[in-house]
């Protein structure tokens, strides 16, 4: 199955906090499958009658499957895209999943300023992004990446700071961390592959459109 099959059209929807909200946007404007679920043990499900296929990647993998054109469209973070620098188009804002990623540190840690952090150790999920962030501060630090619960790397000494998502901020509080500098705000995006976008134009621009005209409806955008 490659998404260069002409007749399907492949989705891509990434597991976890985004997966929901994209499955039902899309399901609205009538792209669905049967068993079309974060938890279904099939990776691949065929809607037949649509000609639509939809794969469920791991987060962090999606913008790969695009780019490559294994999928033709996907749903997937800002924060994702930014921390993978994949080459995809991004074709609407789809406004759900805000959230932003932050500089945090244990309330017990803090300093006056960000350059008191110098030569500290910071862990995060978005090693790109945070090397950027305090290159661009002119501060000098050790990026550690890890690929989960990051609030756990300063209560155990593995880093000072860390750089993560924050969505309702209740992690941070339960964790006795504090925000210390915004990066960037996140958002879902509705997202094409480059190739595909060209060859199957008048069925994804159905989707940006019929996308679009839910979200204006719903007062988003
Ligand atoms: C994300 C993020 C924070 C949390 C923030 O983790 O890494 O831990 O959500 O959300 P909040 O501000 O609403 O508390 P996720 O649940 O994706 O799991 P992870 O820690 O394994 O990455």
């Amino acid at each position: 199955m490659t998404s260069s099959d002409m007749n399907y059209l492949t989705v891509a929807l990434p597991k976890g906090k985004l997966f929901a909200k994209a499955a039902e946007l899309l399901g609205r404007i009538g792209y669905t499958a049967d068993d079309l679920s974060e938890k279904s043990r099939k990776l691949v499900l065929t809607n037949e009658e649509k000609k639509v296929r939809f794969i469920i990647t791991k987060t962090a993998d999606l913008p790969t499957y695009v780019e490559y054109g294994a999928a033709d469209v996907g749903i997937i973070g800002k924060d994702v895209l930014l921390e993978e620098e994949r080459d995809v188009y991004e074709l609407l804002d789809l406004g759900f999943g805000r959230c932003r990623l932050m500089v945090a540190v244990p309330r017990a840690m803090k300093r006056e300023k960000l350059s008191d952090y110098a030569h500290m150790r910071v862990a995060t999920k978005y090693p790109k992004v945070a090397e950027k962030f305090f290159y661009q501060q002119g501060i000098q630090v050790e990026i550690i990446k890890l690929n989960g619960s990051i609030e756990l790397a300063p209560m155990v000494g593995l880093a000072e700071l860390i750089v993560d998502i924050v969505e309702t901020g209740t992690t941070l509080k339960e964790n006795q961390l504090d925000e210390i500098a915004p990066i960037e705000e996140a958002t879902a995006r509705f997202i094409a592959n480059r190739v595909s976008f060209k060859m199957k134009f008048d069925r994804i621009q159905a989707m940006v459109e019929g996308l679009r005209a839910l979200l204006q409806e719903e007062g988003k955008q």
